[in-house]
């Protein structure tokens, strides 16, 4: 059994009230064994009740649940900070060859070895993952990151249109393939799978039926793809799917929006696809530093939340141009000014802890530090150099703390990530709490 002191803030409840609801503990201690979070109080408290437990003292520094990064392409590591394009003729240009290079299966996994890693130095513990079309590169992805026990959510991508030869399945092939990786890693450890038509412009009418039929087969899985995110792709799609009243009927029609089903973007929604999204449970992933780094545009949180649609922070590496999600926060404050609506800090962090778990119906194991939920966590060491420590004072707020984080970059703050229980990174240069 381990016991770690430090302060700890974290959502403990379902909640929208950001003011309020947020547990913020100064000098607090988590009680860690079997993998679970076993308690979480006063570190003193914790400390008379389990006497026997191990200290792990991080006194000074935060411990946050592991973050969630709700959209991201796993293959796309290698591509991240490409220059020059807008969506469609950034796929064509350098999506698409990078993506060629995972039907060679030892090339997946060096990827995915260097994607996993880049995800616990940045303290996510959990992602929504594309793959590429290669059945193989999926099983590549899940094999690391069970070495790690972590929760994982990922699928195969499918399309058999409007890209090179060497990336089409077919109708037959994307559900029979999707459907062997349901069977092989869905609910296996912590693995989830993700339905994954790449988006509309890349699949066939035949091939969202067979991935629509899958999905209605198989109630529990996710479900992810592009939606608006470019208005050149939104008018492709119109001229594609003729028959569809806009971008979001597309997947509408084959049964593809509903609970579980997470669409990446959504800068460009109607007010109608906006009712239809709140009407059916589905989710956004709101991917700031791609929208900026693409020039696809502003997303407009306001107006998700005026239609009561959930948010879930997300970097759309590689399009994204960081694996943080402090940094992806701070790039979604950016937008949020242009749009005159600033996201507040804890508004950020909820959307990459507790929001997002609770969109991904899986706050009951991940998102915040409740005991009988999964041990994933980080210590985040604020005040890591001189800049960081003249700027976040000793007992700054977690609001302050978190903000100015975000704004300058933090991947040197997160000192450890736990995942499961286990440490799975730690930052040795990291070691100033207290400095
Ligand atoms: N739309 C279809 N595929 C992609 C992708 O790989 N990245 C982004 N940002 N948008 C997409
Ligand atoms: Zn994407």
């Amino acid at each position: 059994m381990l016991l770690f002191r430090a302060n700890i803030a974290h959502f403990p409840h379902a909640t929208v009230n950001f003011g309020d609801d947020i547990q913020v503990i100064q000098d607090g201690g988590l009680v860690v064994e079997g993998g679970k979070i076993v308690a979480i109080g006063d570190y003193a408290q914790m400390r008379r009740t389990y006497p026997d437990a191990e200290l792990n003292d991080h006194s000074g520094c935060w411990i946050l649940p592991g973050l969630i990064d709700s959209h991201l392409h796993y293959p796309q590591t290698q591509s991240i900070a490409s220059y020059g394009d807008q969506l469609l003729s950034w796929l064509e240009n350098y999506t698409f060859p990078t993506e060629m290079q995972f039907s060679d299966l030892s090339h997946a996994q060096k990827v995915a070895s260097v994607f996993i890693q880049q995800l616990v130095k940045n303290g996510t513990t959990t992602g929504l993952v594309f793959s590429t079309v290669h059945k193989e590169a999926c099983d590549a992805l899940f094999t690391a990151a069970s070495q790690l026990d972590m929760a994982l959510i990922a699928g195969k991508v499918c399309m058999d249109r409007n890209c090179p030869e060497e990336l089409r399945d077919c109708p037959t092939s994307a559900q029979k393939d999707s459907a062997a990786l349901i069977d092989r890693w869905h609910n296996q450890g912590r693995n989830r799978y993700a339905i994954t038509p790449r988006f509309a412009p890349t699949s066939t009418e035949a091939q969202m039926a067979s991935l629509g039929e899958l999905a209605q087969q198989y109630q529990d899985v996710y479900i992810q793809t592009h939606l608006s995110e470019n208005v050149d792709e939104i008018n492709w799609v119109k001229s594609l799917y003729p028959n569809a009243t806009g971008y979001l009927d597309v997947y509408d029609q084959y049964h593809m929006v509903r609970e579980r089903a997470v669409f990446g973007h959504c800068v460009h929604l109607t007010n109608d696809e906006w009712q239809r999204m709140a009407d059916t449970g589905a989710t956004v992933a709101f991917c700031p530093s791609s929208n900026l780094f693409l020039g696809s545009g502003l997303f407009d949180n306001a107006i998700a939340k005026q239609y009561k649609v959930p948010v879930a922070l997300a970097t759309d590496v590689g399009a994204g141009t960081s694996f943080s999600m402090f940094s992806t926060y701070g790039e979604a404050y950016k937008i949020s000014q242009l749009n005159k609506q600033p996201i507040c800090p804890l508004e950020g962090f909820y959307m990459m802890t507790q929001g997002a778990a609770i969109a991904h119906q899986w706050d009951d194991h991940i998102g915040n530090l409740n005991s009988g939920t999964d041990a994933d966590f980080i210590i985040v060491s604020p005040r890591y150099c001189e800049l960081t420590s003249l700027r976040i004072e000793e007992h700054a707020s977690f609001s302050d703390m978190f903000f100015a984080l975000s704004i300058l970059g933090a991947q040197r703050a997160v000192k450890q990530t736990w995942i499961s229980g286990r440490c799975c990174y730690e930052n040795k240069e990291n070691n100033h709490a207290m400095a």
